[in-house]
């Protein structure tokens, strides 16, 4: 799948893109079916709300679940990447974010590349985020609010919160999001949230600044986030777990467009648990000459 030049200078200007509907319900059934049994598994990979059960974020399962190994190859969502990078990708991180009815709890304010060079030491921002919708996003439901055109700014200042949730995060201070707001249109259109039903794709650049509210509905929303990076660009430290910030820099092999439908053939490596290796960290720099 191509992109339009509307559409690449609208992703150039607003640094986002939303595709309603973009996967069919059929489709998209077949991702969220999947979801119970690995949010229920007792793995380093499910990591849960702060002081609850409740999974909010669920990392790996392209190596874990048929049905998301095949979507981490679907043309729908790969093709207007490498359309965009004019490169092939890898998958650099690949999460289920749970954000479940009365427990799910806020994202703060945040850029992706920021973690990205801090801790993997990504060379530079050639990587997208894409968020799949797996239930319905509405107002009610805690839906990712962006500040379109933030990503210009490159890399803004950013500090390790590792208390306000379970999960740490760089997090962009109150006064810095005032002023890109500002800068955005204030009241009028400043932040924007991109809302639709299950099965909606939404591309985002990884300077986009982005967050989410707490979910008090009782409506879930389940949301699948990809991370693909150009293979030129791949990570060249191991700080994180490899569960967390993969390792593996192979360029994706797209499946037909029917993938989610048909039971084409993929590789769960990780489907009966965790390699020791996956949960190894190191402060070494990588050796370009070592993954030439
Ligand atoms: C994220 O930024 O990684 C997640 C945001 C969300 O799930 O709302
Ligand atoms: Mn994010």
């Amino acid at each position: 799948m191509k992109l339009t030049p509307e559409q690449r200078s609208q992703f150039d200007r607003d640094g986002y893109l939303f595709f309603p509907g973009h996967f069919t319900p059929e489709e998209t059934r077949t991702l969220t079916e999947a979801v119970p049994d690995l949010y229920s598994r007792r793995e380093a990979f499910n990591v849960r709300e702060k002081g609850k059960d409740a999974v909010r974020t669920n990392f790996a399962a392209h190596l874990i679940s048929e049905p998301f190994a095949r979507l981490a190859r679907h043309p729908r969502m790969v093709g207007p990447v490498t359309d965009l990078f004019e490169e092939e990708v890898y998958m650099h991180q690949f999460k289920i974010n749970g954000k479940m009815a009365f427990e799910g709890d806020v994202w703060q304010w945040h850029q992706d590349y920021g973690t990205w060079l801090n801790d993997d030491l990504m060379p530079t921002e050639r990587a997208m985020n894409v968020a799949i919708f797996l239930d319905d996003v509405s107002e009610y439901n805690g839906p990712l609010m962006f500040i379109p055109g933030s990503h210009k700014k490159g890399v803004v200042d950013a500090k390790h919160d590792l208390t306000t949730t379970s999960y740490p995060l760089w997090t962009v201070d109150h006064d810095l999001i005032r002023q890109l707001v500002d800068r955005a249109g204030g009241k009028d259109g400043g932040i924007v949230s991109p809302k639709g039903p299950a099965g909606s794709m939404i591309l985002f650049h990884s300077c986009l600044v982005h967050a989410s509210g707490s979910n008090l509905s009782p409506f879930n929303r389940v949301a699948v986030y990809l991370s693909l990076c150009a293979v030129s660009n791949h990570i060249r430290r191991f700080k994180r777990p490899e569960f967390i910030a993969q390792r593996d820099f192979t360029p994706i092999a797209m499946l037909p467009d029917d993938c989610l439908l048909k039971p084409y053939p993929v590789d769960t490596p990780w489907q009966h648990g965790l390699p020791e290796s996956a949960l190894q960290t190191s402060l070494d720099v990588i050796d370009e000459a070592t993954t030439a």
